[in-house]
């Protein structure tokens, strides 16, 4: 097959583990997850070259990956990810929520990172195939199976250009609530140093190196008692952006809602789902620039009356402190209001099961 060939899906090769975790383990290891520590016993590989397009798919045993040391990914970290999640719902089924949306940003972002773009039906394919597989690992309760597509550039050459060779990798995660503090409000660290993304650069997109940059900043968030960074514009440094790795919404005391413009920011499929949920509930939802000098005027009068961040690891999930060097912002009372709540109960009705899905945005798994 060459490079020219249009391949939409791929033929998995089966190899599942002879060292599966006993399902005792499982269970033990199932009761307290948390997030993004507890993996298992499987993952799928894709392979791609210039030449050969994609190829080599497996299911196979969850292993080290070995690499050339001049792999182009460990010197110029082309390298773009996803995040996504599998729920059990109520009737017991198993579902994912809007995964086609999670293929497009995948593409999306092996543009920006001039990666091959892989076809969401393949996407799609892996996803299904992994979760099929691994369906012990979904913990009961509030909890889910994280998946983690990701693909890297592999090629052993130090020239700086994009990689003539890739492999993607899929793995996945049991996991409970992304927040140690679990469902009360959030506080946040306000980065007036660093910023997150420009202009013409890769904030929209999911890879790697944004995560990479944004670490210092988390690391001061954390050594300021917050639980996640919030970014400014790069330009000016007063546009309220994103958090290190979810989206925010802004509520009034008239029932409306801002939440920052794309461009900048990574297109949330929470984000988008949320401005959906809201304008079907009647509520105004501006896409439009907010700055913290307003955020602090609107949170002194009492017209800004919720606060909240989201994304797939931690769903909704209310801001009530900001924190930052130029003093204090508290949302309301601190602990999150109605509206926002609100919006959470609806999103995870329909992720489980328990309200309808009239957008046609769950997926389920036979
Ligand atoms: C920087 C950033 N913003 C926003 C989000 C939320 O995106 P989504 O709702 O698609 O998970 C994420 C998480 O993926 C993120 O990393």
């Amino acid at each position: 097959m060459n490079a020219h060939t249009k391949i939409e899906t791929i033929a998995f090769s089966r190899n599942p583990t002879s060292k599966p975790v006993d399902a005792a383990a499982r269970a033990e290891l199932l009761k307290d997850p948390g997030f993004g520590r507890v993996f298992t016993d499987h993952m799928i590989t894709i392979r791609w070259t210039k030449d050969r397009g994609w190829h080599d798919a497996r299911a196979r045993a969850r292993e080290p990956i070995s690499l050339d040391p001049a792999a182009a990914v460990l010197h110029y970290g082309q390298e773009i990810f996803e995040g996504l999640k599998a729920y059990t719902r109520s009737d017991g089924s198993i579902a994912l929520f809007r995964p086609e949306q999670n293929a497009r940003r995948f593409r999306a972002s092996a543009a920006r990172m001039a990666m091959p773009e892989m076809p969401e039906a393949m996407f799609l394919q892996a996803v299904e195939e992994l979760v099929k597989i691994d369906r012990a690992w979904i913990p009961g309760g509030e909890g889910s199976l994280y998946l983690r597509p990701f693909m890297f550039a592999t090629e052993a050459f130090l020239g700086v250009r994009p990689s003539h060779e890739c492999l993607f990798v899929l793995i996945a995660s049991s996991v409970g609530s992304y927040f140690k503090s679990g469902a009360k409000a959030v506080t946040v660290w306000l980065s007036d140093r660093y910023t997150r993304a420009a202009e013409g650069g890769t904030g929209a997109a999911k890879c790697g190196g944004n995560y990479a940059a944004s670490l210092l900043a988390q690391a001061e968030a954390i050594d300021h008692g917050c639980d996640q960074v919030i970014f400014l514009d790069a330009a000016e440094h007063r546009w309220v952006e994103e958090l290190g790795g979810m989206n925010v919404f802004f509520v009034f005391d008239d029932g409306s809602m801002i939440t920052p413009p794309l461009g900048t920011i990574l297109p949330g499929i929470t984000r988008d789902s949320i401005i959906t949920l809201a304008r079907s509930e009647g509520r105004t939802v501006r896409e439009e620039r907010y700055s913290i000098e307003q955020w602090r005027a609107d949170a002194a009068t009492g017209k800004l009356r919720e606060v909240f961040a989201c994304g797939t690891a931690a769903v909704v999930s209310a801001i009530g402190t900001i924190k930052s060097a130029n003093g204090d912002i508290m949302i309301g009372d601190g602990t999150g209001g109605p509206i926002t709540a609100g919006l959470k109960a609806r999103l995870v009705g329909i992720q489980r099961g328990d309200v309808a899905d009239t957008e046609g945005w769950v997926r389920k798994i036979g």
